[in-house]
């Protein structure tokens, strides 16, 4: 959840180390800190501070630091509240190892409990810090810089990216991860690492992707990989293919915005190579009748948003191929000692590939024999290397915290997906599948021309914007839209919403429905319009106003509904795609208009590698 970068180089690493940070800014933003060696004064010298990269950056103005090599780090708390102490980088007890840190120490009490009788004293709050002073530790016990890094790995559990300097050897950076993730960016007479590719795009589009228990050493001109047992690994250099402009906002006030209107691009990038008249094209994932015939069993995984899309696969995978599909949240899935064997099929959706619990369900399929299948975002990332087959979801780097783009193209796999398991299993005919190919192909401009609707979801924000609380219900697929749109509402609102199928809403919740309360209906399903209407109007009756999303040509719902947002007429399975926009944008409105923070909101980082 926190973001680490580092340089090692001719330059003046701050300057490097404060963009790659704003770059990263999106992963974790309560606190953030740099640190950097001194050659003159042949020190590692700090400065670290609450709040966002700007209250860093003021902060260095007033006492600059100067150096070529430095780490850099912005954090999400876990471990302390967020304030100066707690900010990283973290510092062994005179100064001579510096250490940045994303991800969780679990065994840090008795590691810390262990370095305290031995006279440590610990500063922060943090998990961080034991590992800076357990590296000075082992180090003046006489072992090489190198092997107590060694050493400190075989006695920390749990997850990290770490970057770490010594102020004994000025010329280089070690850095290392265990389910965190990391990258070493080559430069020229530079080098860098990096949680993520964004930081170091200015500089370099060549990396190194490292894996699990690997060390990197990095000095201006080599990068050194080693595996945990000290040998020298050969790796392949990634060439990141993205422009940096995709990291941009580009003129957009905010990058959710900005995403939010790439959808029509990234839904056509997402079908262009993959709909032929044939059939669907899943890159070069082989998953024909044969394998298909093999399952007997689908899982889809995934947390949060990722969790919705994979829903929205669910509820069309059991209609039109009417197989099973058991739909979980990544954070349960292990604890329900799940039926896997060599006969399932895991399909775990992250735009990020790195939510630490995701990670862990797909391992846990995998070592029982399952078949792994990722449908990710970010290229390169955990998910996408362990997974057995990956079906990329192009949607470019998504940098809000709130998913926009990355749910759409998620939900595009899904309708992939659903074609191409129909139709290797004969439960869809040609003709249906080019009916609805055809229908798919019109998606971007129907996403498009609901876009150009955007100033009636700046009028619905002014209208509700004094609302208590807000309910979003819908039913069958309207049902799983409705999850989405309430998510997006809490994470940048702050507002209190919850989805609720609206035939459940008479079973309880209905209690909670007054003259403040906003209901946002979805009924773009026709067949379970006159359903849903009856609690639409239930609501109503209750003083609830009402906001619905329905289908044009739909007249009728404008007799039960206070406004209505019409989208395109599409063919059912593909909705969920096109109801979901007014959602985000109406979100996105209504955190402005309450002055919050839309790109990042409180509490949140972008990816949640902490279980
Ligand atoms: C979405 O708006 C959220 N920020 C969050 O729910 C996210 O979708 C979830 O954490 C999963 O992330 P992933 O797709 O990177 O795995």
């Amino acid at each position: 959840m926190c973001g680490v970068v580092g340089y090692i180089g001719k330059n003046d690493a701050v300057p490097i180390l404060i963009n790659g940070l704003s770059k990263l800014e999106y992963r974790g933003y309560d606190s953030a800190g740099v640190a950097v060696f001194d050659e003159e004064q042949k020190k590692i010298n700090l400065c670290k501070t609450k709040g966002r990269i700007q209250n860093l950056q003021d902060k260095l103005y007033m006492s600059p630091l100067k150096g070529k090599v430095g780490i850099g780090h912005t954090r999400w708390a876990t471990h302390g509240v967020p304030s100066d102490r707690n900010a990283h980088p973290h510092f062994s007890d005179d100064s001579k190892i510096a250490v940045v840190h994303n991800g969780i120490i679990e065994n840090y009490m008795s590691l810390k409990e262990e370095l305290e009788e031995k006279g440590y004293n610990f500063i922060s709050e943090t998990d961080t810090e034991t590992v800076a002073h357990l590296i000075d530790y082992y180090y003046k016990s006489g072992m090489d810089i190198l092997d107590a890094v060694f050493k400190v790995l075989e006695r920390i559990e749990g997850s990290y990216a770490l970057g770490i300097l010594c102020r004994d050897f000025p010329d280089r950076i070690i850095a290392t991860r265990k389910d965190s993730p990391l990258v070493v960016g080559i430069g020229k007479n530079e080098n860098f690492i990096a949680s993520d590719m964004p930081a170091i795009l200015n500089y370099t589009r060549d990396v190194y992707l490292i894996d699990d228990n690997e060390v990197a050493v990095l000095t201006a001109d080599s990068i050194k990989i080693l595996n945990s047992d000290k040998d020298e690994v050969e790796k392949k250099i990634f060439k990141v293919d993205w422009d940096i402009e995709a990291a941009e906002k580009s003129g957009y006030d905010h990058f959710m915005l900005k995403e939010i209107h790439e959808q029509p691009k990234v839904v056509r990038d997402n079908l262009n190579s993959r709909l032929t008249d044939e059939g669907v094209v899943l890159d070069n994932i082989c998953l024909g009748k044969a394998e298909l015939e093999k399952i007997n069993r689908i899982y889809i995984v995934a947390c949060g948003t990722a969790y919705y899309a994979g829903l929205v696969g669910k509820y069309l995978i059991e209609r039109v191929v009417r197989i099973p599909v058991n739909s979980e949240f990544a954070s349960e899935f292990r604890y329900k000692e799940p039926l896997i064997d060599d006969k399932t099929l895991m399909i775990v959706v992250s735009q990020s590939g790195e939510t630490a619990d995701t990670i862990a369900a797909m391992r846990l399929a995998k070592e029982k024999g399952a078949r792994t299948f990722g449908i990710v975002n970010a290229v390169g990332s955990s998910i996408a290397r362990e997974a057995d087959d990956v079906l990329y979801t192009l949607a470019g780097p998504e940098i809000a915290v709130a998913s926009t783009k990355a749910f759409t193209a998620q939900v595009v796999s899904m309708y992939l997906i659903t074609c191409h398991i129909a139709l290797e299993l004969g439960k869809m005919t040609k003709d249906e599948f080019l009916k609805i190919k055809e229908h798919m192909e019109l998606l971007p401009s129907l996403v498009n021309s609901i876009l150009t609707k955007e100033p009636a979801l700046k009028r619905f924000m002014h209208k509700y914007i004094g609302s208590k609380n807000v309910f979003y219900i819908g039913r069958g697929l309207d049902y799983v839209v409705s999850m989405e749109g309430s998510l997006k509402l809490k994470e940048i609102a702050y507002l209190h919403s919850e989805p609720y199928a609206a035939g459940e809403l008479k079973h309880g919740p209905i209690a909670l429905i007054e003259e403040s309360t906003l209901v946002i209906g979805i009924v773009t399903q026709e067949e379970l319009f006159d359903k849903t209407v009856s609690n639409i109007r239930e609501c109503k009756a209750r003083g609830a106003k009402v906001l619905a999303i329905a289908m044009e040509g739909n007249t009728e719902i404008l007799k039960y509904a206070d406004d209505v947002f019409y989208i395109p007429r599409t063919y059912w399975m593909l909705t969920p795609l096109l109801a979901n926009i007014p959602q985000q944008l109406f979100a996105y409105y209504m955190a402005l208009g309450l002055g919050n923070d839309v790109d990042k909101p409180r509490n949140l980082a972008k990816s949640v590698t902490v279980e």
